[in-house]
């Protein structure tokens, strides 16, 4: 019995999709407890029962789902655009997948048109502030939500409420709309109407998730919490204003699933063998050369939910580290391995200068990071293998590593006294090495 939080330790796009499929297959309940349709995990496996490779990419609906039988909940701490969710459950649908083991908090808050709407308008209006959101409404329902305007699961399965609700909502949100000259109304019931036949779509989806969660771990069943973004995405710990709105870290799994935090056995941190970002913000190691392009072509390094190019750089173990303490990691897994492949020599920063001064913990003053430089220390690479070879590997195990990769991988693993649980080295959801006592 466990229940695991799966974490990425970076800017997000770590391969917390594949990672949370990996360990799928020997859960029970699959969870997402923050974050909304801005995330883009993808999926790839060899069907066993057609031999075909499929691939998904999913927004909001947890990776578990692929793997039949296994209860894939959105917990109370998701932002939903139901439109885009029932685009997804459909999708799933259509390729063989059923969606009825899926359950959507009543307590979750969704995200309406006009957060849609909002969310372009701010985001523009902030120039060289703005993050580059995903333009998915994110920040403005987060925004909601707190401030009490939110919409709720509940809600729009109770006409009453919705109504009264929308009486208050709309005249607000039409007077703000008004402050960017966009020239963009809303009908009040064009919304009403639209939300109440999103309930009676998603009715039998809707439930109290927290009581589901808990009866499963009481009855012993093993349960993940999958992560969407990353730590430094993180709307406290992350390089604020450039972030998302919700705590991407462990700690909001158990707010954002309705579990206590002592009920949380293992908290995994997925970490890319290198750095990518999508969006504005400093990125201390970013490599705008030839190994920059290298990484981006051959990490086909390009959202998964907004196809932008993503910008590469070297690992920074600045970051990871905050990423350990401030989730208490117990494990990591090492992702995009076979993408460093064929680099003669590569590079992690392990600290950065700021003008002469040497810095070892990420800085909250985006000023300060944008100023830093950083302080590598170089490895030796390892050959690029092809497909093939990365499958021998896999079959014969760790003792098959090429010993600058197992360099490498210690190295992460000792900076932050951290246990290796896998290594990817592919995105297949075979392309996996198990790393049985914590050492490679
Ligand atoms: P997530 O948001 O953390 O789930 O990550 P994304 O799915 O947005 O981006 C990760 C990308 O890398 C996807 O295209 C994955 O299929 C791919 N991927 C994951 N792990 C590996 C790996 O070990 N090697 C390679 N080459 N690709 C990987
Ligand atoms: P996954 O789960 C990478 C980034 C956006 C932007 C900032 C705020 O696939 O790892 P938002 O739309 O959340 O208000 O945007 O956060 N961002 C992500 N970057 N992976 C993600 O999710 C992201 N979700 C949001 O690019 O800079
Ligand atoms: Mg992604």
């Amino acid at each position: 019995m466990a229940v695991r939080v799966i974490i990425g330790t970076q800017w997000g796009d770590e391969g917390k999709g594949k990672i949370t499929d990996y360990y799928a297959e020997k859960a029970d309940v699959i969870v997402r407890f923050q974050g909304g349709n801005n995330a883009g995990h993808t999926i790839i496996f060899q069907n066993p029962a057609t031999g075909k490779t499929e691939k998904f990419k999913l927004h909001v609906i947890p990776s578990g789902i692929l793997h039949l039988g296994k209860k894939a909940v959105i917990g109370n701490g998701v932002v939903v655009d139901p439109g885009k969710l029932l685009e997804e459950t459909e999708g799933l649908k259509e390729a063989g997948y059923g969606t009825d083991n899926l359950y959507i908090s009543d307590r979750a808050n969704i995200t309406m048109p006009y957060h849609l709407i909002i969310d372009a308008l701010e985001d523009k209006m902030k120039g060289k502030l703005g993050a580059g959101t995903t333009q998915r409404g994110i920040g403005p329902t987060y925004t909601d939500k707190a401030a009490r305007y939110g919409i709720r699961f509940s809600d729009i399965l109770d006409r009453g409420v919705l109504k009264e609700k929308l009486d208050l909502i709309v005249p607000y949100k039409q007077k703000y709309l008004k402050l960017f000259d966009s020239g963009e109304s809303l009908s009040k019931q064009e919304l009403f109407y639209s939300m109440i036949e999103y309930g009676n779509k998603l009715r039998n989806y809707i439930t109290d998730t927290s009581k589901l969660i808990c009866n499963e771990i009481k009855k012993g069943k093993e349960v993940l919490l999958e992560g969407a973004q990353g730590t430094h995405l993180d709307v406290d710990h992350g390089i604020y204003p450039y972030t998302t709105s919700s705590n991407t870290v462990a700690g909001n799994a158990a707010t954002g699933s309705g579990i206590g935090p002592t009920m949380i056995d293992e908290v995994i941190g997925v970490v890319k063998a290198y750095t990518t970002r999508v969006g504005g913000g400093p990125v201390p190691t970013e490599l705008e050369d030839e190994t920059g392009n290298y990484l981006l072509d051959k990490g086909k390094e390009y959202g998964a939910t907004t196809g932008r190019a993503r910008r590469c750089g070297w690992l920074d173990m600045v970051m990871v580290r905050y990423s350990a303490r401030v989730n208490g990691l117990t494990g990591i897994v090492i992702t995009k391995l076979d993408v460093l492949g064929g680099l003669e020599r590569l590079k992690a920063a392990v600290s950065y200068d700021y003008n002469g001064e040497r810095i070892m913990d990420f800085p909250a003053n985006m000023r300060i990071l944008a100023e830093c430089t950083p302080v590598y220390k170089e490895f030796p690479g390892w050959p690029d293998y092809s497909e093939e070879q990365w499958g021998e590997i896999v079959r014969e195990g760790i003792g098959s590593l090429p010993k600058e990769l197992k360099t490498y991988v210690r190295f992460i693993s000792k900076e932050i006294n951290t246990p290796i649980k896998l290594l990817s080295v592919g995105p297949v959801r075979h392309q996996t090495i198990e790393v049985k006592d914590g050492r490679v």
